[in-house]
């Protein structure tokens, strides 16, 4: 391949946040790229921005980004290190590290003679390489997450993967509940956002759905499940985000939700509906938590395909010498938006979104 110019010579590159299926991809879409291309030199950081601050990096060549398109975590290791705020805190209990985080990251950086740091995360991994971007480092975003909640790209890596995953659980939950005549309620992520939630329950045909975004009803919910019953149907399927609350809950402040959650005894959102449908319809009902099988294993096909052209696009972002910047899904194409964008922000269902639509057209209740 003919070698192309490009401003940026070193780049550094690390994975944050909450890990998801098509973070290898995204990697080796920007390091095959960046590398066979442009020639550039990669740093991978160890354990998202943790590894900025504990100097724990090393230079990647080609085998180390080799055979991990289709591998599920990330080679590079994640971690929940949020330098901004927890400048001065040791994190997780895993290191002692505390003092000035952000001067760290800023100080390694130059010694590394960076000339961008590639963010791959999250909405908190995207505002904090905002922040950084603030402090006069140059940064690049790539959008990953199963919660497919970040502002700014049309799709997120992660998701469609996680949603497959879901829709299994959810067609495997159908059975079980049919042999037995139950409610099955089953928990998927998403504390703000309820994407997974809402398109995994259309695909697996769930008779109710709860999103964050929509503050359920247990009265409806009941009349729901009853006149399913009456009507023959005698087990029924709900999908809970994790996020999901009542509209009681919804009234309620922060605080005083979390101890009247603690007071109720049930460990997360499955559990509490599942408890309230069982109240009120004297209906079986059994509660199913998915949760980190939902994040780990292959990425889908769908997946690989957006998290490498998402970081091939990155590659090209950096050999032009445009930072600041996060690629994205942009309808049909890949482009890019001003991290300022996804930064201190959370991308939730709109109201008016055609998927909730598409969920009551086919007799799907929405939990009002
Ligand atoms: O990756 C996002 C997410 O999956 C959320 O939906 C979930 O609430 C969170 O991660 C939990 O992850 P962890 O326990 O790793 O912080």
């Amino acid at each position: 391949m003919e070698t192309r110019y490009s401003a940026t010579r070193t780049l550094g590159i690390l994975t944050a946040g909450g890990d998801c299926p098509g973070l290898n991809a995204a990697i080796r879409g920007v390091c095959r790229a960046a590398h066979d291309r442009y020639n550039m030199a990669i740093v991978g950081i160890a354990n998202g921005y943790r590894g900025l601050i504990d100097e724990s990096w090393r230079i990647l060549q080609p085998a180390d980004f080799s055979g991990i398109l289709t591998r599920g975590g990330t080679i590079l290791g994640a971690s929940r290190e949020k330098p901004f705020k927890n400048q001065g805190k040791p994190q997780n209990g895993l290191d002692e590290i505390g003092g000035d985080k952000v001067g760290a990251i800023i100080e390694n950086y130059r010694k590394l003679n960076l000339d961008c740091l590639v963010v791959l995360g999250g909405n908190g991994t995207n505002t904090t390489g905002y922040r950084l971007s603030q402090e006069g480092l140059n940064v690049l975003g790539l959008p990953k997450t199963i919660d497919n909640d970040i502002a700014g790209t049309d799709r997120t890596f992660g998701f469609h993967s996680a949603l497959d995953i879901g829709a299994e659980a959810i067609d495997r939950l159908h059975s079980t509940a049919q042999s037995h005549n139950r409610v099955m309620v089953i928990e998927l992520m998403g504390h703000k956002a309820g994407w997974l939630a809402l398109y995994a329950g259309v695909a697996g045909g769930g008779d109710v759905i709860l999103i964050p975004e929509i503050p359920y009803d247990i009265k409806a919910i009941s009349r729901h499940l009853e006149a399913r019953l009456q009507s023959g149907k005698t087990f029924s399927i709900v999908v809970v985000a994790e996020g999901a609350l009542s509209a009681e809950e919804a009234k309620m402040e922060k605080k005083e939700r979390k101890k009247y959650r603690e007071q109720s005894g049930a460990p997360s959102a499955a559990y509490r509906v599942a408890r309230e449908i069982e109240a009120e319809t004297g209906m079986e009902t059994r509660a199913t938590v998915l949760g980190y099988m939902q994040r780990g294993g292959i990425p889908s096909a769908s997946d690989r395909v957006l998290a490498t052209s998402l970081g091939t696009a990155a590659a090209d972002l950096l050999a032009r010498g445009e930072y600041g910047r996060m690629a994205a899904l942009i309808g049909d194409g890949i482009g890019s938006v001003d991290l300022s964008v996804p930064a201190g922000k959370v991308k939730t269902v709109p109201a008016d979104h055609y998927m909730i639509d598409t969920a009551v057209s086919v007799g799907t209740c929405m939990g009002v």
